[in-house]
């Protein structure tokens, strides 16, 4: 039997890019040698999560941190993330203003749940993560803007302004995911301060506009990039801002599950009983390791030191061989890597022949293309929202070895070489 459930549910769409998993699937069950850089996560052979976070994990189990972790997160925990932001970001937010969930995805869901109610309008950029998804569970309308590359896939001001009198929440990313880009500071205060002039004609009585701030990447940027966030540009953003944290990504811990939320007082705890009645907490002996390694912060900055010289050469790599090739007339270019561990590539193939004379016509295409001639997966930002016909794809370095990159880079090129 095959009867109807929730419209929700019945109308949930899954991940875009577990789908483009089938055929590279099916080329490497063929025996290919397939680069597929389409994963959003960390091969743990590769990048290992911090040696003595592991002894830490090992060592709250052998003593036993196996019962229920109170519903915002064990104390310790977060207090050392309070630390942990006081010390790198200069954010000043006391343990009673953190919430610990089991990773980012929690959190978000349950800020969608806190401050969005069914047929409200949340805005937010695409390509972005995601945020399609939460607004369907939530049953809210979405307003997508459409970021460009000339703004480095950043929304600006002038994108958000005609719809932010609708709205009742803002989504951001920053470092983004797909991208690999971050805002600068004049695009977030604009920002900010769109939502500043917004909630002060709206007045004290009515839901204000919030922002909901991603920061999982934060501490991947490279070089002399900075990272900006809405409250320490403009502090009265502090009563609007919910940001979205944790460890899945800057210690490469993804299936450690350990993410957190902080924000105003009234938003943590509306939270807090979601989470509660969800169970979707992290598990009490990851919070009390990972509560240990934070507070060790010389090991903290060596694996933060290593993890990003690691993933911003491989790349930098990508992107200089992508350069060189755009240098030489193929018809390819990437955007220079600014956070994250993803490069924003975009390959200038539609309306061109492949060397059967057949038009490459669909993102879909390019994708095909590229993987059957040069062994190569990327995730075209159809799928985080961008409309069919894009030429740009996010690829993800998680899984990729620095010696690889060489051999991949040779065989774009002569995949390229061959169009006309
Ligand atoms: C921008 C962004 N936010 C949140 C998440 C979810 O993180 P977590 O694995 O901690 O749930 C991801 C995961 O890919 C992400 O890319």
């Amino acid at each position: 039997m095959n009867y109807p459930v929730s419209d929700m549910a019945e109308n949930l769409i899954g991940s875009e890019i577990i789908k483009l998993g089938g055929e590279i699937n099916r080329m490497i069950a063929e025996g290919a040698k397939v680069h597929n850089m389409t994963i959003g996560d960390f091969d743990p052979e590769i990048f290992p999560i911090p040696q003595e976070l592991t002894n830490e994990i090992v060592s709250a189990y052998r003593s036993h941190k196996t019962n229920y972790p109170p519903a915002d997160g064990i104390r310790e925990l977060r207090q050392a993330v309070s630390d942990f932001l006081w010390k790198r970001g200069n954010l000043a937010y006391p343990a009673d203003n953190i919430l610990i969930a089991g990773g980012a995805r929690p959190i978000i869901y349950s800020i969608y749940q806190t401050l969005v109610d069914p047929g409200e309008k949340v805005i937010f950029p695409v390509p972005s993560w995601n945020n399609n998804h939460y607004c369907h569970l939530t049953r809210a309308q979405q307003i997508l803007i459409e970021a460009k590359p000339e703004n480095n896939f950043m929304p600006i001001r002038e994108d958000i302004e005609p719809y932010i009198g609708e709205a009742v929440m803002v989504a951001v990313c920053s470092p983004l995911n797909p991208t690999g880009t971050v805002f600068s500071r004049k695009q977030l205060e604009d920002i900010c301060d769109l939502i500043l002039e917004e909630n002060a004609r709206r007045g004290p009585d009515k839901k204000p506009v919030y922002l909901m701030y991603d920061q999982i990447y934060w501490m991947l940027t490279f070089g002399n990039v900075e990272h900006f966030d809405p409250v320490s540009l403009r502090p009265a953003m502090k009563d609007y801002t919910v940001y979205v944290d944790g460890i899945s990504k800057s210690l490469a811990a993804t299936g450690v599950r350990v993410g957190w939320a902080f924000g105003p007082t009234k938003i943590m705890a509306k939270m807090r009983a979601i989470l509660g009645h969800i169970g979707a907490w992290a598990p009490k002996a990851e919070q009390v390791a990972t509560a240990h390694y934070l507070n060790n912060e010389n090991a903290v900055d060596g694996f933060i030191e290593d993890i990003k010289q690691k993933v911003s050469g491989r790349l930098f790599a990508l992107h200089q061989g992508i350069s060189q090739m755009n240098r030489d007339g193929l018809p390819v270019m990437s955007i220079q890597p600014e956070g994250a561990i993803y490069l924003s590539v975009k390959f200038n193939l539609l309306g061109k022949k492949t060397p059967d004379g057949e038009t490459i016509q669909t993102t879909t295409d390019i994708f095909s293309y590229l993987l059957e001639n040069a062994g190569f997966a990327a995730v075209p930002f159809t799928a985080f929202g961008n409309s069919p016909g894009t030429e740009w794809f996010r690829v993800s370095v998680g899984t990729c070895r620095q010696e690889d990159i060489p051999g991949l880079l040779e065989n774009m090129r002569a995949a390229l070489s061959r169009i006309y």
